[in-house]
């Protein structure tokens, strides 16, 4: 039976409108959206598009339904690009809304790539940021993140930086770390199961090829503790160099 469908626009060489996305209301909360929207936007990129539009009611409308639609979307990383007041009619002001679709996703292989981390994963750290290797390796804690603290820390990495989940397909694309790429900290992050295994080297090796089609020219990481040596390992063999230390921390830069 079919449950929802979406269509999509060519509005332009580089983007795509979503002239609509609907689920059947009885099957709302299953994830299907989010399904199909994923799906559209890596149709999208395939199809060389930059950006995906979508048109909503604007928040000038007091309807409740499409105030969670807005949510469905930002939480998405739709944003907010303009409010055309009579492009439908009077009554019904139109919010468009883009995402950027660049680079949202690396691909490293066929099993493992890299995606541009939404508010709407942040829920998925929150097990590798209780587990104890990982908040004393790279945290020097032992208490676990509450969600609050995550929020604030991927608020804060996505903000100038990119940050990205680290994913392997294992019959679907899962989530085993994060990684965040920009000129000032490299920080990264496996869960247990898949450390050693030479994944970390990969993505490094990676996002720093990556970095130089970017015109980067140096990165610098924002320290590792002295007793780390895994991590201090995994940096080093990728050509990182210390430049300074303190009584907690070395740091590192690499030149591109
Ligand atoms: C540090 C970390 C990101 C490295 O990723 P990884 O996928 O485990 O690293 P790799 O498997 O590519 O290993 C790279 C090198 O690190 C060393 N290493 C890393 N993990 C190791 C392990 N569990 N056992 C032995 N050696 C290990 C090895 O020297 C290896 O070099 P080799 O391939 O020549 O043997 C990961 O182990 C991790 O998340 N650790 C906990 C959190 C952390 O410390 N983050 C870094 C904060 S700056």
């Amino acid at each position: 039976m079919p449950l929802g469908f979406v269509a999509l626009e060519e509005t332009s060489m580089v983007n795509y409108d979503m002239h609509v996305l609907g689920v059947l209301k009885s099957h709302h909360g299953q994830g299907i959206g989010s399904k199909l929207l994923e799906q559209a936007e890596k149709y999208a990129r395939k199809k060389s598009k930059k950006y995906m539009t979508v048109k909503t009611l604007s928040a000038d409308h007091s309807d409740l339904n499409y105030r969670k639609t807005r949510r469905f979307y930002e939480q998405k990383g739709y944003e907010h690009l303009e409010v055309f007041k009579t492009l439908w009619d009077e009554n019904n002001p139109c919010l468009m809304m883009i995402k950027s679709l660049h680079h949202s996703i690396l691909e490293i292989s066929d099993t493992l790539r890299l995606r541009q981390v939404e508010k709407s994963d942040y829920k998925t750290a929150v097990k590798w940021y209780s587990n104890e290797n990982i908040l004393w390796y790279s945290e020097n804690r032992k208490e676990s993140y509450s969600m609050d603290e995550i929020t604030k820390m991927y608020e804060f990495l996505s903000k100038n930086d990119a940050l990205y989940f680290i994913e392997i397909f294992e019959s679907y694309w899962k989530p085993i770390g994060d990684v965040t790429l920009s000129r000032d900290r490299m920080p990264m992050v496996i869960c247990p199961e898949y450390q050693g295994k030479g994944i970390g080297s990969i993505v490094l090796s990676f996002l720093l090829d990556y970095a130089r089609t970017l015109g980067y020219d140096r990165i610098k990481l924002s320290g590792i503790y002295l007793y780390n040596h895994n991590s201090l390992a995994t940096y080093k063999k990728q050509g990182f160099i210390e430049t300074y230390r303190d009584e907690q921390k070395i740091y590192m830069e690499k030149l591109l």
